[in-house]
C-alpha cells in the first residue's frame, strides 16, 4: 500500500511539474490579466493595445499618444526585445511611461513573450 501511494505521489508530482518545462502560453496569459489593468482595446485605456505586438515597431499605433522616449526608441517588438523590456522597461526605452516594474521571474517572462506571441 505504501508502495503504491508513494508512487502516485510520484506521478502527481510529475505531472505538476511538466508544464514548467518550456514556455506555457496558458500561465504567460494569466500572468497577462497584470498588463490588462492598462493594455485593452479601449480608447481610454492607459496603454497601448497589445494585440499583434510581436513583430510590431515601437510606438506604432496611431491613435495611442506615446511619450516621445517611446517614439524616438525606434525598435522592432521581437522577443530579445520583448524580454529585456518586460524585465526592466526603464532599461531598454529609457525614459517611456510605462508605469510597471518589471517581470522578475525569467520563466513568467518566457511565458508572457509565448502568451503574446499567439495574441493577435
Ligand atoms: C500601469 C499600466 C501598465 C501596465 C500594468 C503595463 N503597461 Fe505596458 N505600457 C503602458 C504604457 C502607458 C505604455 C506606453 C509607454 C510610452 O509611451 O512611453 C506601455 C507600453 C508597452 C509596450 C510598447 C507598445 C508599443 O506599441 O510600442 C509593450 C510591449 C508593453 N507595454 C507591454 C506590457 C506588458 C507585457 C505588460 C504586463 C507584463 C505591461 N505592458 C504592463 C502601461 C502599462
Amino acid at each position: 500500500m505504501h508502495l503504491i501511494r508513494s508512487s502516485l505521489l510520484f506521478w502527481a508530482v510529475l505531472l505538476a511539474a511538466a508544464p514548467a518545462v518550456g514556455a506555457d502560453a496558458d500561465h504567460g496569459k494569466a500572468l497577462f490579466q497584470a498588463c490588462v489593468a492598462c493594455h485593452t482595446e479601449k480608447p481610454d485605456a492607459m496603454g497601448p493595445s497589445l494585440k499583434g505586438v510581436f513583430g510590431r515597431k515601437t510606438a506604432a499605433l496611431e491613435d495611442f499618444r506615446y511619450s516621445n522616449a517611446m517614439k524616438r526608441a525606434n525598435l522592432v517588438w521581437d522577443e530579445a526585445s520583448l524580454r529585456s523590456y518586460l524585465v526592466d522597461p526603464q532599461v531598454l526605452v529609457k525614459g517611456n511611461r510605462m508605469p510597471f516594474s518589471g517581470l522578475r521571474d525569467p520563466k513568467d517572462v518566457d511565458d508572457v513573450l509565448a502568451y503574446l506571441e499567439t495574441f493577435k
